[in-house]
C-alpha cells in the first residue's frame, strides 16, 4: 500500500466528456416575447408548487420528529424517567451517605424525597402524571435522583409539553430559597439538574440486582458484565457504581466488549454522574470491539456509573479494568513549550478525554521564528455538533475553534508563539487529539519545497500542476496553464477530462457551465450524451453502461445488466443482490448471502493506514518458501481463495509449486501469529487459461486450501458481485494489503488499508495508454498519492454496498509505479470473471 501524507486534491467521480453538438445548433429564431409570456406563467405555477411542497416537506419532517421523539412509548401509557442531581449545603459529607443501607442515608433520602414529592404534587400539570421520585445516591454533597411521571394513553398529545426544562424549573422553583432547611438537609436553589433518560436505567437505592459499588484505587482492579466470559442473561439492567479517593479521577478500560450491535435495545452507557444523566453521558456503545480498538474511558471528577442494558439477545459482555488517577488540573494539562519541535496530546490519549476540562499549550519559539502545529490524529467529534461552530468539545488557535474528525489539520501563528486551548463541556468525550510542532524561518519556510498559505510544506513540483494539493489551492493561484489544460474561470488550470464530469473541480463551477446535453438526449454517469430512446432499450449505449442499470419498467428483458435469477428471470434493478429484498421470484438474489460482514465494530479512523484486527477478515497473506509475504488473496469460502494469476506465473517455475506455499488467515501483524491465526497449505492451484504475463490480462486465479477455514471474528469470506454488479465510477472502495509502502519500499508488518474510487472506464484508458481490456479497472485518484503497490498483487479491492455488505470489484493486478499522478492501480474486473469463479468452486 501506499500513500503519500498529503490528500489528494479533486477525488471523486473522475469522467471524460464526450460532448455533443446538439444544443449549438438549436434553434434560437423563435419570437422572444412569446418565450417570455410562457416563461412568466411556467415560473408563477412553479413557485406556488415549490411553496406547498416545502410546507407539506415542513409538516410531515415535523411529525416525524415528533413521532421518533416518542417511539419508545408509543401503543400505551408511556413512562418517562427524569435523572439528576441536586447540590446540598448541608449535611456535611459522611462516608455513611455512600451507603444506602445506612439510617443516614436513610434520613436525608427520606427528606431529599420530600422536597421533590411536594415539588411535583403542587405542580397543575406535573402532578397530573407524577408517579415517585428517587434519591439512590450521594456523594460529597452532592444527591442523586430519578423522578417517574406515567402518562395514560388519552393524554398522549401531551407529551411534547413533558420537558426537561419544565421538571427542572418546577424543582428551582420550590427551592427557590438558598440554604431552605427541610428536616436535616439544605438544599441549594441553582444547581439542580434533570434529563430525560431511558426508564429502564432507573432503579430503586437497595435493589441489589444486578448492581456493584466499585472503590477504585490506584491499582489497578477487574469487574466484568455478569457471567462473562459466557453471555449476560437477557433483559440485563445492570449498573456499576464506582467511586475513587477526594483527588482523583477514575479511568475505566475495555479490554473486551461484545453487546449486541443495535444500540437502540442494547448498549453500555457511560456516565460522569452517579445517575444515568444524559447531560452527563460521557459515551454511549454497542457492538463487538477489536482488542485492537479498545474503549478507555476517562472521569473529570471521582464517580462514574456504568449501565449494561439488554434485550432478549445474549453477548458475552465485557471484561474490565477501574483505576483511580490524578485528576487532570489546569496544571497538569498543557504546558510551556519552549524547544524548537515538540509534541503534545489530548489528556491520556489515546483514551478518550475527561469531560470538563480545560487545558493550553503554550508555544514559544526564538524571536523572529513562527510555529506550525500540525494534528497528526484529530477525533473531537459529538453527537448533534455543527463543526462549523464548535459549540461543545474544542481546539482553539488564534481565535478559531476546531471540532469533529479531522484527517489532516495544519495551523500556523503569526509570531514566535502560540496558545493551542483545549476544551471539554460536561458530556460526550472522544479519543482527542496528537500534534506536533515545529518552528520555521518565515522567509524560507519550507525549504527546498513549496508553502501552502496555511504553512503545510508540498514537495515543488506539486505546485501548478492542477491539483489542489494545499488544499486551500494556494498551491494553484496564478499558474500558467499549459495547452491541453482547461482554465477555469479563476484562473485554476484543470486536466482537460475534468470538463463536464458533473464535479465542480474548477471551485467556481466554470468547468460545467454549457454541459446541456439537449432536450432529446440524456446524459450517462460519466457525462456522455446520448438519445433519450437509447435509454433502458436493452443495449449498452454509455460507455459504462449506465443507460441499462435501473430500468424496472423493463421486465422481461435481460441485458448484461440484468441480475439473472436461478430461474432465468431477470431483474432490471441496480445491484439486486444480497440487498435484503427479495427480487427473484425462486429467492435465489438473496441466496449465499453469509459474506462480506465484518462482525467487529470499527471506527473510521481518519488518517491512520493501519488496518484494525477483524477490520479485513477476508484478506489472506501469501508466504512463499522463506521469502515470507510476497502476495494477497481473499476468502470466497471456506475452501477457496481468490488471487492473482501473476503470483504464481513467473519466469520461475518454482512459485506453480503449491507446495512452496503457505496461506494465512485472521492475520494482521507479520510477527503476530497466534492462536486467531489460521495457517493453511494449498491443494491447487489454478490460474486463469487466458492469463497474458505480457498484457496481464485475465490476472485472475484460485486457491484450494488443503483443509477448510474455521470462520471466526477475524475470519470470513468476502461477497463475490454478480456479473451484472454495477461499481459505479466515483465509488469510494478500499484496497488492502502488505504491500509495500510507497514504490521501491520494504513490506509493511501490519495489514495497510487505502481508499480509493473506481476510475470511470474511459479515463482508465486514457490515463494507462489503452493498456487496459474488459477484464481490467481502475481504481485510486489521478491526482496520486494513495495506491496499492508491490506486494499487494492478488489481493482484493472491496466496496459496501447501499445494506452495509462488502463485495469484492477487483483484485489487485498492477500499476506503473506505485501512487504516481495520473498512474491509478489497475485491478482484475471480478465481475467479468465471476461466471469462470462458479464454474471451478461452485461459490
Ligand atoms: N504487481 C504488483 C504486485 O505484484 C501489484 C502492483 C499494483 N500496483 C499499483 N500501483 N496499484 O504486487
Amino acid at each position: 500500500m501506499s500513500s503519500a501524507k498529503y490528500e489528494h486534491g479533486g477525488n471523486g467521480p473522475e469522467r471524460v466528456n464526450l460532448m455533443t453538438n446538439e444544443q449549438k445548433t438549436m434553434n434560437r429564431t423563435a419570437s422572444k416575447r412569446k418565450i417570455s409570456i410562457v416563461v412568466g406563467v411556467i415560473v408563477a405555477l412553479l413557485v406556488v408548487a415549490a411553496v406547498v411542497g416545502f410546507l407539506l416537506w415542513l409538516f410531515l419532517e415535523r411529525s416525524k420528529e415528533l413521532e421518533n421523539k416518542f417511539k419508545f412509548q408509543q401503543n400505551g401509557p408511556s413512562t418517562l424517567v427524569y435523572s439528576g442531581h441536586i447540590k446540598l449545603l448541608k449535611p456535611e459529607y459522611s462516608p455513611a451517605y455512600e451507603n444506602p443501607e445506612s439510617p443516614e442515608f436513610q434520613q436525608v433520602a427520606k427528606d431529599l424525597e420530600g422536597i421533590m414529592n411536594e415539588t411535583f404534587t403542587r405542580d397543575p400539570f406535573l402532578s397530573k402524571y407524577y408517579t415517585k421520585s428517587v434519591i439512590t445516591a450521594f456523594s460529597e454533597g452532592v444527591a442523586y435522583h430519578w423522578t417517574q411521571f406515567d402518562i395514560p394513553l388519552e393524554d398522549q398529545e401531551l407529551l411534547p409539553e413533558m420537558t426537561e426544562e419544565r421538571v427542572v424549573e418546577a424543582l428551582r422553583r420550590n427551592i427557590r430559597q438558598e440554604g431552605r432547611l427541610v428536616g436535616n438537609v439544605a438544599v441549594t436553589a441553582t444547581d439542580i439538574t434533570a434529563s430525560s433518560s431511558d426508564p429502564r436505567m432507573a432503579r430503586e437505592p437497595r435493589s441489589k440486582q444486578c448492581f456493584y459499588s466499585l472503590a477504585a484505587e490506584p491499582t489497578v482492579k477487574e469487574f466484568t458484565s455478569p457471567g462473562h466470559p459466557n453471555r449476560y442473561p437477557a433483559h440485563s439492567r445492570c449498573q456499576w457504581q464506582i467511586r475513587a479517593p477526594k483527588g482523583y479521577a477514575i479511568l475505566v478500560k475495555f479490554k473486551t466488549f461484545h453487546v449486541e450491535d443495535d444500540c437502540a435495545n442494547d448498549y453500555v452507557a457511560i456516565y460522569n454522574s452517579l445517575i444515568p444523566d444524559s447531560s452527563q453521558a460521557i459515551t454511549k456503545q454497542c457492538g463487538l470491539r477489536p482488542p485492537t480498538n479498545p474503549l478507555e474511558v476517562v472521569s473529570s471528577g471521582n464517580i462514574m456509573l456504568i449501565n449494561l442494558i439488554t434485550d432478549e439477545v445474549r453477548r458475552t459482555g465485557f471484561k474490565a479494568t477501574y483505576t483511580a488517577i490524578p485528576t487532570i488540573t489546569a496544571e497538569s494539562c498543557g504546558v510551556h513549550l519552549t524547544t524548537p519541535t515538540g509534541n503534545f496530546i489530548s489528556p491520556h490519549f489515546p483514551s478518550f478525554y475527561p469531560p470538563l476540562v480545560d487545558c493550553s499549550w503554550h508555544i514559544n519559539v526564538p524571536f523572529g521564528k513562527k510555529i506550525k502545529v500540525e494534528f497528526t490524529m484529530f477525533r473531537v467529534k459529538e453527537p448533534d455538533v455543527d463543526v462549523g461552530n464548535c459549540h461543545k468539545d474544542y481546539i482553539q488557535v488564534l481565535g478559531r475553534k476546531f471540532c469533529g474528525e479531522k484527517r489532516r489539520l495544519v495551523l500556523s501563528s503569526q509570531t514566535n508563539s502560540l496558545e493551542v486551548k483545549f476544551h471539554s463541556d460536561e458530556s460526550y468525550t472522544d479519543k482527542g487529539f496528537r500534534a506536533a510542532y515545529t518552528a520555521y524561518d518565515p522567509v524560507n519556510p519550507c525549504p527546498g519545497q513549496f508553502a501552502c498559505t496555511s504553512g503545510y510544506c508540498i514537495k515543488k513540483e506539486l505546485h501548478c500542476d492542477g491539483w489542489n494539493d494545499c488544499e486551500d489551492m494556494s498551491d494553484e493561484k496564478n499558474c500558467q496553464c499549459e495547452d491541453d489544460q482547461f482554465v477555469c474561470k479563476n484562473g485554476l488550470c484543470r486536466p482537460p477530462y475534468s470538463v463536464c464530469d458533473r464535479r465542480d473541480d474548477c471551485g467556481d463551477n466554470s468547468d460545467e457551465q454549457d454541459c446541456d446535453c439537449g432536450k432529446a438526449y440524456g446524459r450517462c454517469e460519466d457525462g456522455a450524451c446520448i438519445p433519450q430512446d437509447v435509454i433502458c432499450d436493452g443495449r449498452k449505449d454509455c460507455a459504462d453502461g449506465s443507460d441499462e442499470v435501473s430500468c424496472k419498467e423493463s421486465v422481461g428483458v435481460c441485458t448484461d445488466y440484468s441480475f439473472k435469477c436461478k430461474n432465468k428471470d431477470c431483474v432490471n434493478k441496480v445491484n439486486a443482490e444480497c440487498d435484503r429484498e427479495n427480487d427473484c421470484s425462486d429467492g435465489s438474489d438473496e441466496q449465499g448471502c453469509d459474506c462480506g460482514i465484518r462482525p467487529y465494530k470499527h471506527n473510521r479512523i481518519v488518517g491512520g493506514q493501519n488496518a484494525d484486527l477483524g477490520e479485513w477478515p477476508w484478506q489472506v497473506s501469501l508466504h512463499f518458501k522463506t521469502d515470507g509475504h510476497v502476495c494477497g488473496a481473499s476468502i470466497i469460502s471456506n475452501k477457496w481463495l481468490l488471487s492473482a494469476a501473476h503470483c504464481f506465473i513467473q519466469p520461475d517455475t518454482d512459485y506453480k509449486i503449491k507446495s512452496n506455499w503457505m496461506t494465512y488467515s485472521g492475520l494482521r501483524d507479520q510477527k503476530i501469529q497466534d492462536n486467531t491465526v489460521q495457517q493453511r497449505t494449498l491443494k491447487t492451484i489454478i490460474t486463469h487459461p487466458n492469463y497474458e504475463p505480457m498484457s496481464y490480462d485475465y490476472d485472475i486465479s484460485l486457491l484450494e486450501l488443503s483443509q477448510p477455514l474455521n470462520f471466526t471474528n477475524t475470519v470470513r469470506p468476502i461477497c463475490l458481485p454478480a456479473p451484472s454488479h454495477l461499481f459505479a465510477a466515483g465509488t469510494s472502495c478500499f484496497v488492502t494489503g502488505w504491500g509495500t509502502l510507497r514504490e521501491g519500499g520494504t513490506v509493511a508488518q501490519i495489514l495497510q488499508k487505502a481508499e480509493v474510487k473506481v476510475i470511470n472506464d474511459t479515463v482508465c484508458n486514457i490515463v494507462t495508454e489503452g493498456q487496459v481490456t474488459s477484464r481490467m479497472m481502475c481504481s485510486g485518484y489521478l491526482s496520486g498519492g494513495v495506491d496499492a503497490c508491490q506486494g499487494d498483487s492478488g489481493g482484493p479491492l472491496v466496496c459496501t454496498s447501499d445494506v452495509g455488505k462488502w463485495f469484492q470489484a477487483g483484485i489487485v493486478s498492477w500499476g506503473e509505479g506505485c501512487a504516481r499522478r495520473n498512474k491509478p492501480g489497475v485491478y482484475t474486473r471480478v465481475t467479468k470473471l465471476r461466471d469462470w469463479i462458479r464454474g471451478i468452486t461452485s461459490v
